[in-house]
């Protein structure tokens, strides 16, 4: 290990989402993974319990994605899709369209999932635009609903500290409520049978704007980097039928339950609700290159293919997108989630999944458990000092006894990769248990 590995000077990143001034008094280094697992630069094993970022379902340096990409990065390193193609891109799209819900089978790649909910968004406006719609320019969201830090983004999220910093230059937008209900479910396995009705506030919302000024309604199916926040039974349906009464575009921001997360490819498929768009990143390339992407209903993509043929019908693409190491990774993770039969794993997983991270109910200070697929969030009341506290020291102490998690709020994700097996998630918890009592007194 070079000494630079082991002690980097660490002033001139400025570290993305992270308390840089106290993250460079005491850092936090990781030097290589390997499965399910980490190694500091000092060789001690910290257990992945998110993923990376939600990212690898597959486990670190899977050697199928490692060789792909290794195999690309000598025949074709970078070639731009404007207005040329390499067979890496075509194919991807191919497949996923593939995997989508029938009807949704055109394919926009982008770099990130940001870039993939502005992409959507932009979509919806231009589609709105060929409908000869060009009114509707308003955005529904949800409280407490993240899709990443584009400017569209940020607006149709619902997360204040993602906004608090760059005041009003937004998007038109309004906000359903969020679907969580402390006092019905905060010990509640999986999907709470109870609250649907909170989707009929959109009723309320298509009254106060009118359904005409709208271009789409966006959420994600499962609120994950809030602190994973299950929605209750029959609530996305209930989206779904107010959207098709009212003719407006449904799209679902899967960057975290797409390609597996919920034991089916898509949320869409676990939750059996289909939208019109859906919104992808993180897993689809196993987090090995920056990759994601929409998939847009067929007539949606159709309205939008005229004007004259040789002008760009959407004028709307990064240097990047459908990069080949990117497609190269992506194929190989393809591959991987059908031959190691990934979210059938995650599926059967589960059940032993929900008992395991429901054990750390009675962990000091522990006021939730939520669950669904291979994600949890392990809610703790907040220190006297202030809301987010807790997480954060709880946060620090699980990587020091073993487990990375993240905390947003007061709220430890749990989120392991797909491989993981019933023991390696018990190991996760207990470290997490750890974690917990370290943090259970108040901060010096
Ligand atoms: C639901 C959701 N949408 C969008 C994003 C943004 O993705 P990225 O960080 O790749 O831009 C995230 C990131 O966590 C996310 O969870």
């Amino acid at each position: 290990m070079t000494r630079s590995a082991m002690t980097p000077h660490t002033d001139a990143f400025w570290m993305p989402f992270t308390p840089n001034r106290q993250f460079k008094a005491a850092p936090r280094l990781v030097a290589s993974a390997e499965g399910i697992a980490y190694r500091t630069p000092a060789g001690r094993e910290v257990l992945d319990g998110t993923s990376g970022l939600w990212c690898v379902g597959a486990g670190h340096r899977h050697p199928r994605i490692a060789q792909a990409m290794k195999r690309q990065i000598d025949t074709l390193d970078f070639a731009s899709s404007f207005q040329v193609g390499h067979a890496g891109a075509f194919e991807l799209a191919e497949r996923i369209a593939a995997l989508a819900p029938p009807g949704l089978d055109r394919v926009f790649l982008t770099n990130s999932g940001s870039e993939a909910v502005d992409t959507a968004l932009k979509i919806a406006l231009a589609h709105a635009r060929a409908c000869g719609q060009g009114q509707r320019s308003l955005f529904i969201g949800r409280e407490r609903g993240f899709h990443g830090v584009g400017f569209g983004g940020i607006s149709v999220g619902g997360m204040t500290h993602n906004r608090r910093a760059f005041g009003g230059a937004m998007l038109r937008v309004d906000h359903l409520g969020s679907t969580w209900d402390a006092a019905t479910q905060a010990f509640v396995r999986g999907q709470p049978t109870t609250g649907a009705e909170k989707a009929d506030e959109l009723e309320r919302l298509i009254a106060l704007h009118d359904a005409s000024n709208i271009a789409a309604v966006v959420v994600e199916p499962v609120a994950g980097s809030t602190g994973v926040l299950v929605p209750p039974q029959g609530y996305l349906q209930r989206l779904r039928d107010l959207c098709d009464r009212h003719h407006l575009l449904l799209i679902f921001d899967e960057v975290i339950t797409g390609f597996g997360r919920l034991g089916a490819m898509f949320a869409a498929q676990a939750l059996g609700v289909v939208p019109d768009m859906i919104v992808f990143a993180k897993t689809v390339s196993n987090g090995a290159a920056p990759l994601g992407g929409v998939i847009v209903r067929r007539e949606i993509h159709d309205a939008l293919m005229q004007g004259p043929a040789h002008l760009s019908e959407l004028m709307h693409g990064y240097t990047c997108s459908g990069h080949p190491l990117a497609c190269a990774a992506a194929l190989a993770m393809l591959d991987v989630l059908d031959e190691e039969q990934l979210p059938q794993r995650v599926a059967a997983m589960a059940p032993r999944f929900e008992a395991i991270v429901h054990g750390l109910a009675d962990a000091p200070g522990v006021v939730s458990v939520r669950n669904i697929g291979l994600a949890a969030g392990i809610e703790l009341a907040p220190d006297a000092a202030g809301a987010g506290r807790r997480g954060a020291r709880a946060q620090a102490a699980a990587f020091d006894r073993g487990v990375l998690t993240r905390a947003p709020g007061d709220t430890l994700i749990l989120a392991p990769p797909f491989v993981a097996t019933a023991g390696d998630i018990q190991r996760m918890a207990d470290a997490l248990r750890q974690a917990i009592e370290d943090t259970s007194s108040p901060a010096p």
